[in-house]
């Protein structure tokens, strides 16, 4: 490893200076050509912030960036999974190796041609479980999951993201759980004027539940252009 010490921001997670890496569950393989290196018998794997808005989200965050990702073992609901480059990420740490950890990614993706390369990816790393379908239809979503989820994360970049991604964490986020919206501006078209005023309006429009509490946007425009996230918490039940 680098000579800067590295700072474990969960289990499989550490960041060393601006670079995160991941620790990886398929030992010896890469999922899109990234970096990997050893630490004694661990092999890390180097999660890129411009190929992934979580990564960003982690880097830029100013609240304490542990608290945003899930813990291993935890139950997870990825909506726009893609071919599985962050999904992989979120595995390496909830999962891990043989998911010893007993975590769950349900990972939906709308396209089946996305939806080729995860189901690969999720035959060498069990706990992730490929949905194909549309990630804003809670039909799709319910008969994967075991209970209520820990943690969210909406990257769609389809019209409506805002009121899709609250509708979603309404029904399957657990109280104290964490929703991360992923927001393309130009998605948004259907609302008028500029990139602020569509961010202002996914604000508002958080702002309104009162289930849920909005506890950060965080500009990530120098890794992916026209984005902010979204992070929020499922306040108590009770
Ligand atoms: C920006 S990419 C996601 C990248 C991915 N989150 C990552 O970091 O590796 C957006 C993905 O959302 C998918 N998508 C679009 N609409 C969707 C929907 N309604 N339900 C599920 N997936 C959708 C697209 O096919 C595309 O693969």
């Amino acid at each position: 490893m680098s000579r800067r010490k590295p700072i474990q921001l969960s289990w499989g997670i550490r960041k060393e200076g601006r670079s995160l890496w991941t620790r990886n569950a398929v030992k010896g393989v890469s999922v899109r050509d990234e970096r990997r290196k050893k630490d004694s018998r661990i092999e890390w794997r180097q999660w890129d912030p411009r190929k992934s808005k979580v990564a960003a989200c982690l880097l830029k965050t100013k609240l304490d960036p542990a608290k945003l990702i899930p813990v291993p073992g935890s139950t997870c609901l990825y909506l726009g999974a893609s071919s599985g480059t962050t999904v992989s990420h979120i595995h390496d740490n909830v999962c891990g190796s043989g998911n010893h950890h007993n975590g769950q990614i349900i990972s939906v993706e709308i396209s089946p041609r996305m939806m080729r390369d995860l189901s690969k990816l999720s035959e060498s790393r069990p706990g992730l479980i490929p949905v194909l379908g549309d990630g804003r239809n809670p039909f799709v979503i319910s008969p994967y999951l075991r209970g209520k989820v820990d943690w969210i994360h909406q990257d769609i970049s389809v019209a409506e993201q805002t009121k899709s991604f609250l509708k979603i964490s309404d029904i399957f986020l657990k109280s104290e759980g964490i929703g991360i919206l992923s927001l393309k501006a130009a998605s948004e078209r259907w609302i008028e004027g500029g990139d602020d005023t569509r961010f202002k309006e996914a604000e508002e429009l958080i702002n309104q539940n009162k289930n849920l509490k909005l506890l950060e946007i965080i500009d990530i425009s120098h890794f992916e252009s026209q984005h902010r996230i979204f992070v929020i918490k499922r306040l108590d039940d009770n």
